[in-house]
């Protein structure tokens, strides 16, 4: 890899000992996908931040970086934390577990992070635009700001978040290069000219990123104007149920004002086509089971919006979610905060809803509740729930995410 001075200096150490094994660390990397040089990033979004993933090997990475003196030199934000960062005990959060979370906590402190603690940093101050270069991982949020916003990140992995963070560099390759960016498979909504409505956005996605793998889909076809939080909804279960980081939305991908500019110089390899039965028999994938008990409601995956916990303040409004059903909203703290303030976080705990801050359902230890059954309305959590939560899992709509808690049962 060709190297700039000050790159070159921050490798021989010029910078410290944490730069320099940032930049070691870096360049194997940029040499692993046969990048030629680093490219510098306006941001970094860091993933090794939980520590039910991370376990005391990610612990000690973070206290290591901290120990050496490590400081971030461009904005860099965390993914969740792996428990409510505030009421942990109230959700039953194991003193130990909470002691390693706090270590965590600690370290990033110390190195200057922005403590976010959440899967949407563009919605926290850390929006890119357009052509913009970043360094993020979560997967949810790399795929939103390639596919909505048009910026440049691959799905960066643990500690090599770290690492870009702390020179402020990430390996061209990949999603940085305009020429890995153009479409590859054809995407053709065939449902008619129906607005998809919002439930149906993560159901899509979650079709997407099980059928294009590693390719980059072009999608035509969708009407209406789909709001942030559907697109959100969208990005996060495509990208979970499949490596998917880019897919290019005809008439909303800056990149894709038109089919052809998404393509470019290519030709589609392959044309999937999306239609009812597709959306119906997706819908029925992401649920282990078709009904009975519900032990858990758990919605806000990527974290909910404060539109989203009004929408949900209006479902419940009146109602009383039943004796053995618990119900949880994930969302940031500044969610939290609005929601206090708007009068949402009291109305919704008189009913039985509880707000969960800056962690969510598949990163803290929801296991010491027992629970068998849970319901979402994101597929992003359809999909991890068995496998993180040891649960089953029921896909619904919002309403139908209310209704089942109100009675207890699907
Ligand atoms: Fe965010 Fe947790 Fe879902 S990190 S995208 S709420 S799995």
């Amino acid at each position: 890899m060709i190297l700039t001075r000050e790159e070159e200096a921050m490798l021989l150490g010029e910078e410290g000992e944490a730069v320099k094994l940032a930049m070691e660390i870096l360049v194997m990397e940029g040499d692993k996908f046969g990048a030629k040089r680093l490219v510098p990033v306006t941001s970094a979004h860091i993933v090794l931040a939980m520590y039910k993933s991370i376990f005391e090997a990610g612990v000690e990475v973070c206290e290591k970086f901290a120990a050496m003196g490590a400081k971030f030199r461009v904005p860099t934000t965390l993914d969740p934390s792996g428990m409510d960062t505030e009421n942990w005990r109230a959700f039953k959060t194991p003193d130990e577990y909470a002691e390693k979370q706090l270590r965590i906590q600690a370290a990033y402190e110390k190195m200057g992070a922005i403590m976010s603690w959440t899967c949407l940093p563009h919605f926290m101050g850390s929006m890119p635009r357009f052509g913009e270069h970043v360094g993020w991982t979560e997967s949810s949020a790399v795929a939103f700001i390639n596919s909505v916003l048009g910026a440049r990140s691959n799905r960066e992995t643990a500690v090599i978040d770290i690492c870009i963070g702390l020179t402020g560099r990430t390996p061209e390759y990949g999603l940085h290069l305009t020429e890995s960016r153009y479409g590859q498979v054809a995407v053709v909504m065939d449902i008619g000219d129906r607005e998809l409505k919002s439930w149906e956005y993560p159901v899509l996605g979650y079709f997407l990123g099980k059928e294009l793998g590693s390719l980059i889909g072009v999608v035509d076809g969708l009407t209406g104007s789909p709001k942030m939080d559907e697109l959100k909804s969208m990005m996060a279960a495509a990208a979970a149920s499949g490596p998917l980081a880019l897919v290019h939305l005809v008439g909303i991908t800056p990149e894709a004002r038109v089919r052809q500019d998404a393509f470019g110089p290519n030709k589609p390899i392959r044309v999937i086509t999306v239609t009812e039965e597709t959306l119906k028999k997706t819908r029925a994938e992401m649920c282990t089971v078709k009904g009975g008990r519900i032990d858990l409601v758990a919605v806000g995956c990527p974290h909910y919006s404060i539109a989203e916990i009004q929408n949900l303040n209006r479902l419940v409004a009146g109602r009383k979610v039943a004796a053995n059903t618990e119900f949880w909203v994930y969302t940031t703290k500044q969610v939290r905060d609005l929601a206090e303030r708007m009068g949402y976080y009291r109305a919704l705990a008189e009913v039985g809803v509880k707000i969960a801050t800056e962690t969510c359902m598949l990163i803290s230890p929801i296991e010491t509740w027992g629970f068998k059954t849970l319901m979402t309305d994101s597929g992003k959590c359809a999909y991890y729930a068995p496998m993180q939560c040891g649960t089953d899992v029921i896909f619904g709509s919002t309403e139908e995410c209310v209704e089942a808690a109100i009675s207890g049962r699907v």
